[in-house]
């Protein structure tokens, strides 16, 4: 185990580049194996998450190649299992997608309930919904769930009772090849979702009103091997802007999407961020002092709840009480008692936060509760006097591509360094 060692009070200065979207390219991956030939995948980011799906693709047959930084050649001709395991699909949230991408494959798919980041109860009867509107017979029984379409997947409309992105994708993955036209509707209009769609589309099929509330597919009978660039992060760019402001840096974002941010940046201005968005890139500087303002996280295109950890550090250190409202997950604020070890204001009451802001954070051991959480942990970090430990990397690890390096190219005193102390206690457990 590893732990992260932060010398807070550097601003950030220079330039950062964004890697691909980690929740586009772990459902990109997988739909990969519904093509009918090989697949070139580029911008795909060097995080565990994207490690552990490869591995899992690879195991069942697909043929993984690393054909260069960020690129990935992914034949799934030779596949031959439908089956994913608890030990593989434990590992990850979106192991899910496997079940969208088998079922358009094979007609049938056995998946593990999935893994993931413990930010509150995760169903995907939304997921089944869809399935088994499309003719598919489902069961859940010993941790696994059982897809099987009998003689085919067809077509049909099916109304979400949530917005959901997992089951969003999954029912699109899905509806693909079968037979008619599906419609969905009360969708997820994530970034990700439209970028799912448009390699879908490459690959052949017929998928329209991605990013709208309904998506209308037509099926088609075969999907062929593309090449794909994947989209770039939004939530990673988010993340460095948070940072930049934080510690009153004055950092170049480069390879976004400026549109996939409209809403983090207006809202991280009026908290006192100065933000120029250019074609590809952000510049990002503090304005003034810190300032407090309300936050409520709704599906895109309202504030991602994955920005409400970072997002909450710079809330922290305003003048002034910010409400936070989180509207997706019940289990959001699990870090605030480690902020709270840095000196932030913090209370919660189920899915409300109120912070108070402070002027200073000292520095302290803390641990990462999640991934976004381990991230707001390292922006407090580098804003704190002192030394600062994050342990839990492995949490951030799943989705920022060296972060520790990104953030030491633009100034951070920040090292990985082995925690020897981890391993005594577990040695002593
Ligand atoms: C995805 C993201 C995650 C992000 C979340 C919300 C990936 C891999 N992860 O997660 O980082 O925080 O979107 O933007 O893309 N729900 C149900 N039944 C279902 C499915 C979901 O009740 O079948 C509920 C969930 O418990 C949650 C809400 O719907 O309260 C939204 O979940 P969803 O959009 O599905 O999140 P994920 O796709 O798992």
């Amino acid at each position: 185990m590893d732990k992260l060692v932060i010398r807070g009070g550097r601003p950030l200065h220079g330039k950062v580049d964004i890697g691909g979207a980690k929740n586009a390219a772990v459902a990109i991956l997988p739909a990969t194996i519904m093509a009918e030939g090989p697949c070139t995948i580029q911008n795909v980011p060097d995080i565990s998450d994207v490690h552990i799906l490869l591995e899992i693709m690879s195991s069942m047959g697909v043929d993984v190649r690393m054909t260069g930084k960020h690129e990935y050649y992914l034949d799934g001709r030779g596949l031959v299992s439908s089956v994913i395991e608890h030990e593989e699909a434990r590992r990850m949230r979106a192991s899910y997608y496997f079940l969208g991408a088998m079922l358009s494959r094979f007609g049938k798919a056995a998946v593990a309930l999935p893994g993931g980041c413990n930010l509150g109860a995760r169903p995907i009867d939304q997921h089944l919904k869809a399935f088994m509107a499309l003719g598919c017979e489902c069961v859940v029984d010993h941790g696994m769930v059982y897809c099987d379409s009998g003689r085919g997947l067809k077509g049909n409309q099916v109304i979400f009772d949530i917005v959901s992105v997992g089951a969003t994708i999954n029912a699109m993955l899905a509806a693909c090849k079968a037979e008619g036209r599906t419609v969905l509707q009360n969708v997820a209009k994530e970034p990700h979702v439209v970028d799912v769609a448009n390699i879908l589309n490459m690959m052949g099929a017929d998928i329209r009103g991605a990013g709208t509330d309904t998506i209308k597919i037509n099926g088609v009978k075969h999907l062929r091997g593309v090449e794909y660039s994947i989209i770039p992060d939004q939530i990673e760019a988010g993340t460095f802007i948070a940072a930049a402001v934080a510690t009153g840096g004055d950092v170049e974002i480069d390879n976004i999407t400026p549109k996939h941010l409209e809403t983090i940046v207006s809202r991280i201005r009026e908290m006192g961020g100065e933000i120029t968005l250019d074609e590809e890139c952000a510049y990002v500087r503090r304005r003034g002092p810190l300032l407090a303002t309300n936050l409520r996280t709704m599906p895109h295109p309202g504030f991602p709840t994955d920005m409400t950890p970072q997002a909450s550090v710079l809330l922290a250190l305003a003048e002034g009480t910010s409400v936070i409202q989180e509207g997706i997950w019940s289990n959001r604020f699990r870090y605030a008692d480690e902020l709270r070890r840095m000196g932030a204001r913090f209370s919660v009451e189920g899915k409300t936060a109120i912070i108070s802001g402070v002027s200073k954070f000292s520095g302290a051991p803390v641990v990462s509760t999640d991934l976004r959480a381990g991230a707001a942990m390292v922006i407090a970090g580098l804003c704190a006097d002192g030394m600062t430990e994050v342990r839990g990397v492995e949490y951030i690890d799943r989705g920022y591509e060296d972060f520790v390096g990104k953030l030491r190219a633009l100034g951070a005193d920040i090292e990985r360094v082995e925690d020897l102390e981890e391993q005594i206690v577990q040695q002593e457990a």
